[in-house]
C-alpha cells in the first residue's frame, strides 16, 4: 500500500548516492505504486540547480539503473522532484527557500546524503527554521563517524533534535531480500537451530567481496578504508544476524536488542591479536575480468597517505556460552577476483567415522548463504560416489537458487529501506547503541594499525586477495570457500 502523503527532504539531494540509489530506488516505488500520490522529493544541494535541470539530471540517474518504458511513469515520477539551493551553515536564506517549499500538515522526512559531520548543522537548521514538524523523521547514511568518539558526537547532536525513535540510520545491506531471509532461514525452520552452535559448527565464515575499485570515491575511500567502509558496519551486521539468539518476536527492538548483545560479546581484538588476527592489504595494478586496472595508489583524485587499506580480513570471536571458541572469519576487498557475498558456515566433522580411509571429508558439511549475486542457499553433504567395493565419499550440494524459486523481481535493498522509512517502520535500521558498539570493537584495530604503521599488504586486482588472509586460516588447516 502507499504510503501517508510525505514531503522527502533530501540532502546531497544532487550527489553520488542520490544518484545513484535514492531517486532511481524511488521511481521504482512510485512505478510499483507504493508512493502516495501526493508524496514529493524535495532535493536539496548547494548547486543552484533549477527543477528542470534536477529532472534532467535525476531522468538520467534513473535511466542508467533501469530500463525504463514508456508506461513506467517517468514523467509523473519527475513531476514529484524539485530542487531547493541551501548552503547549510551559510546564508539563512536557503533555509527560507525550503520551509516554502514544504507543505505544512504533511509527513515529512529528512534524509540526510551528506558526510556525517554535516548532520549536526542541518538538523540544527531544520530546528531553526521550524521545519522539524511533529513525526518528522531524519534519516543517516554509513558510516556514521569515524571512530567511536565521533559517531556518539553525531548521534548527540542528532538526538538534540530528534529523538531516537525518530532515527532512521541506514546500513543498506539490512535492507538485501537474502539478508532479511537470513532470520527466516535460522528462526522459521527446525532443522538448523539445533545445530547452530559451538558443539556442532567449527568456523562461520563472511565474506563481501567486490571487482570494483574505489572508483571516483578516492577522497571518501583514502579517510574511510574497508575497516570503516564495510567491517563496521555491512559486516557486523551481518555476522549479528548469523550469531544472535532466537528474539520473541519480530519487532523492532526484540530484534535490535539481540542484535546488540553479540556485538557486546565480540572479544576485543587488542594487543598481540591485532598482528595475528587481523590482515589489512591493498590492491595492486592487475586484470579483473580480463581488464587490466591500476592498483589504488594510481587511482585518480590523489592525493593519499599510501597505506589505506582496501582489504580487510579478521579473526573475530563471539564470547559466549552458544559460540565460545568459534571463529567467525570476516573478509572484504576491493577488485578481487569475483564480486561475491556470502556467509558460510562450516559444519564440525562427525564425531566418529564408520568409513576410515574414504577420500573427502566425511561428515563436514557446509552451509552457504549466498547474498549476492546468485542469490541462494546452499548445502553441501557427505554422499557415496556410486561404484562397488569400499564407499567413496564425496561432497555434493543441495542447491536452492532465489532468483529460480521466486521468479519475481525483488526490491533493492534501497527501495524497501525508503518504502520502511515511509512507512515508519524502523526494524531494518540499526539503533545508536549497536552503531557505538560496533565502534567501540572496531577502533582499537584501526588504533594497533595506526600506531604500528602497519602497512596494507599489496594484492594484484583480479586475485583472492593478500597472501595473509590465507594464513589467517591456514595455520588451523582451514581454508577460504571460494567456489563459484
Ligand atoms: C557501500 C560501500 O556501503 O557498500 C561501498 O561504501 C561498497 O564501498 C558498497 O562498494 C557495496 O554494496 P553492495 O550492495 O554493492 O554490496
Amino acid at each position: 500500500p502507499a504510503s501517508e502523503p510525505t514531503d522527502l527532504v533530501v540532502f546531497g539531494g544532487t550527489g553520488d548516492l542520490s544518484m545513484r540509489k535514492l531517486l532511481p530506488s524511488l521511481h521504482l516505488l512510485d512505478r510499483d505504486g507504493h508512493l502516495d500520490a501526493g508524496t514529493r522529493v524535495v532535493a536539496v544541494s548547494r548547486d543552484g540547480l533549477t527543477d528542470a535541470d534536477l529532472r534532467d539530471k535525476a531522468a538520467a540517474a534513473v535511466r542508467s539503473h533501469h530500463e525504463v518504458d514508456d508506461n513506467d511513469g517517468l514523467n509523473s515520477f519527475l513531476d514529484r522532484l524539485s530542487h531547493v539551493t541551501v548552503d547549510v551553515g551559510g546564508d539563512p536564506r536557503g533555509w527560507e527557500d525550503l520551509a516554502r517549499a514544504l507543505v505544512p500538515g504533511r509527513d515529512r522526512v529528512f534524509h540526510l546524503a551528506v558526510p556525517p559531520m554535516l548532520s549536526g548543522s542541518i538538523c540544527r537548521g531544520l530546528r531553526d527554521a521550524g521545519l522539524v514538524a511533529p513525526g518528522a523523521r531524519v534519516v543517516l547514511e554509513k558510516p556514521l563517524g569515524r571512530d567511536l568518539v565521533s559517531a556518539r558526537e553525531v548521534n548527540a547532536e542528532v538526538a538534540e533534535i530528534f529523538p531516537e525513535s525518530a532515527t532512521y540510520r541506514i546500513d543498506h545491506y539490512l535492507g538485501k531480500e537474502t539478508v532479511q531471509n537470513l532470520l527466516v532461514l535460522r528462526f522459521a525452520n527446525v532443522f538448523l537451530e539445533p545445530l547452530w552452535n559451538s558443539r556442532w559448527i567449527d568456523h562461520v565464515q563472511i565474506t563481501a567481496a567486490e571487482t570494483v575499485g574505489v572508483g571516483g570515491r578516492r577522497g571518501y575511500y583514502d579517510s574511510a578504508g574497508a575497516m570503516r567502509d564495510m567491517v563496521q558496519n555491512h559486516l557486523l551486521q551481518l555476522l549479528c544476524l548469523t550469531a544472535m539468539e532466537p528474539p520473541s518476536s519480530y519487532d523492532r527492538d526484540a530484534v535490535r536488542n539481540e542484535k546488540l548483545k553479540v556485538l557486546q560479546a565480540l572479544a576485543p581484538l587488542t594487543g598481540d591479536r591485532v598482528d595475528t588476527d587481523t590482515v589489512r592489504g591493498q590492491y595492486g595494478p592487475g586484470t579483473v575480468g580480463g581488464e587490466e586496472v591500476v592498483g589504488y595508489l594510481d587511482e585518480a583524485g590523489g592525493p593519499s597517505t599510501g597505506d589505506t587499506e582496501t582489504f580487510v580480513a579478521l579473526r573475530a570471536e563471539v564470547a559466549n556460552w552458544r559460540w565460545a571458541g568459534v571463529p567467525f572469519y570476516l573478509r572484504t576487498g576491493k577488485r578481487m577476483a569475483h564480486t561475491r557475498s556470502e556467509i558460510v558456515v562450516r559444519f564440525r566433522e562427525v564425531p566418529h567415522t564408520i568409513f576410515p580411509g574414504a577420500d573427502g571429508r566425511p561428515g563436514a558439511g557446509e552451509l552457504v548463504i549466498r547474498l549476492q549475486p546468485d542469490e541462494g542457499i546452499h548445502l553441501t553433504m557427505s554422499a557415496k560416489e556410486p561404484g562397488a567395493g569400499a564407499p567413496r565419499l564425496r561432497p555434493v550440494p543441495l542447491r536452492l537458487s532465489f532468483a529460480d524459486t521466486f521468479p519475481n523481481r525483488s526490491p533493492e535493498a534501497y527501495e524497501r529501506l525508503l518504502a520502511d522509512v515511509l512507512a515508519g517502520d524502523p526494524t531494518l535500521f540499526v539503533r545508536r547503541d549497536e552503531v557505538e558498539e560496533a565502534w567501540r570493537w572496531v577502533d582499537p584495530v584501526i588504533e594497533a594499525w595506526t600506531d604500528r604503521n602497519t602497512p596494507p599488504e599489496i594484492y594484484p586486482s583480479g586475485s583472492a586477495g593478500p597472501a595473509g588472509a590465507h594464513r589467517l586460516l591456514g595455520r588451523n588447516g582451514r581454508t577460504w570457500y571460494e567456489q563459484e
